[in-house]
């Protein structure tokens, strides 16, 4: 069993250290860690965010451990040597079109939400939002219209296979779940959302035992804060599901405590291949000062073992060992506690 670890920038190596820490602890027969650079610290070392390297080494893995990346000190850069280049690069080249992020409110945690907290406690929801299509990757570019002014656009497309495998992850999800399945378009208004909902329907026949709903997008932001408990499995392009999934993790707390997996179809000895990342950057306010909450990383960590590694009662032990943590009321600067980073990997550790 083979583990890439592409910590990357600002807080994502501190992070990154203590989940890698969590997972040594567990001391897992047959498993390698490999190191590999990411972003920024690699564009500085070879020219590359994203160097041919790290790419073999993320392929010859079960499942990729990424921390974050971003480096104010490459703003100034071509888009293409720009360090969040390699998190894009790494979900087209490796074609991890699912991105999972589930949002649940820890136990003791519920006044932590930016809702008010009877709401904030009915929340347990996952996203399953389509990374590898949309409006990021269709043709982009800057033009001049007959009047003379300057036009920047972007075009938007989905694909009915596109789509088809995404309902798929999300219907298969849904029936782990409460086989509730609400899909999120803005078929009113755009071509794609209507082949996604005509799609999302012809796959539903082979899941009569979800219950699906579709909601346009912007009732959708609305729902989320309004009465986000009624959500079960929540399905949704890559554009919608950027901004829905930031959303849904302030509704449970904090941007240090939310993980996802981004996985695709290719299958390892024990599971589905995947990356696995908090869902925050690289935190450049914070970084170098030991300030960064790891519970995202740790949790991503346990997601990695659960769907890459098909070791279910390890990732089980991790999430109760965070559980616990919170529930004993050690938080980071980021939950109003006084926690620092290293602190917080040794009380899980401790927990373990
Ligand atoms: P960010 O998520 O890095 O930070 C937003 C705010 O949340 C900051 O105030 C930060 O201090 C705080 N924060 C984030 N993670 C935290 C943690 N674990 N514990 C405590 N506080 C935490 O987003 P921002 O500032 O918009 O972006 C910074 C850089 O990260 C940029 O270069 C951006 O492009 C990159 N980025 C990379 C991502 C990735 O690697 N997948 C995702 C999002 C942003
Ligand atoms: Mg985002």
């Amino acid at each position: 069993m083979k583990i890439a670890v592409l910590a990357g920038d600002g807080i994502g190596p501190e992070v990154t250290r203590e989940a890698v820490g969590v997972i040594e602890r567990l001391a897992i027969p047959g498993l390698e860690m490999t190191d590999a650079l990411v972003g920024g610290v690699a564009y500085k070392a070879t020219g590359h965010p994203l160097p041919p390297e790290t790419l073999e080494i993320a392929r010859a893995s079960d499942g990729i451990l990424f921390g974050a990346v971003g480096d104010p000190d490459c703003d100034s850069l071509e888009r293409h040597l720009r360090p969040e280049q390699a998190i894009l690069g790494l979900r087209k080249a490796l074609t991890l079109f699912a991105n999972l992020r589930p949002a649940k409110v820890f136990a003791g945690l519920e006044g932590h939400s930016a809702l008010r907290p009877e709401v904030a406690g009915a929340i347990d929801l996952v996203i399953v939002r389509e990374l590898n299509g949309d409006v990021y990757f269709g043709e982009k570019g800057f033009r001049t219209a007959a009047n003379g002014d300057r036009e920047g656009y972007d075009v938007m497309s989905y694909s009915d296979s596109e789509v088809r495998r995404i309902a798929h992850v999300a219907f298969r999800t849904a029936m782990g779940r409460a086989r509730r399945l609400c899909s999120v378009d803005k078929a009113n208004v755009l071509e794609t959302s209507q082949l996604w909902r005509d799609v999302v329907i012809e796959v539903a026949q082979e899941y009569p035992e979800v219950a699906l709903e579709h909601m346009y997008v912007d009732n959708a932001a609305m729902q989320l804060v309004r009465a986000p408990g009624k959500f079960d499995v929540v399905l949704t392009g890559n554009l919608f599901g950027d901004i829905l999934s930031d959303q849904a993790s302030m509704c449970v707390g904090s941007i240090g405590l939310l993980a996802s997996a981004s996985l695709g179809e290719r299958e390892t000895a024990h599971g589905t291949f995947g990356l696995y990342e908090p869902i925050h950057g690289s935190a450049p306010d914070i970084a170098g000062k030991g300030l960064a909450n790891p519970m995202a990383t740790i949790l991503s960590a346990a997601m990695l073992l659960r769907h890459s590694l098909g070791l279910a009662a390890e990732a089980d032990r991790i999430e109760a060992a965070v559980a616990k943590t919170l529930a004993d009321g050690i938080l980071g600067g980021d939950l109003g506690g006084s926690a620092g980073t290293t602190e917080i990997g040794d009380a899980v550790l401790a927990r373990l």
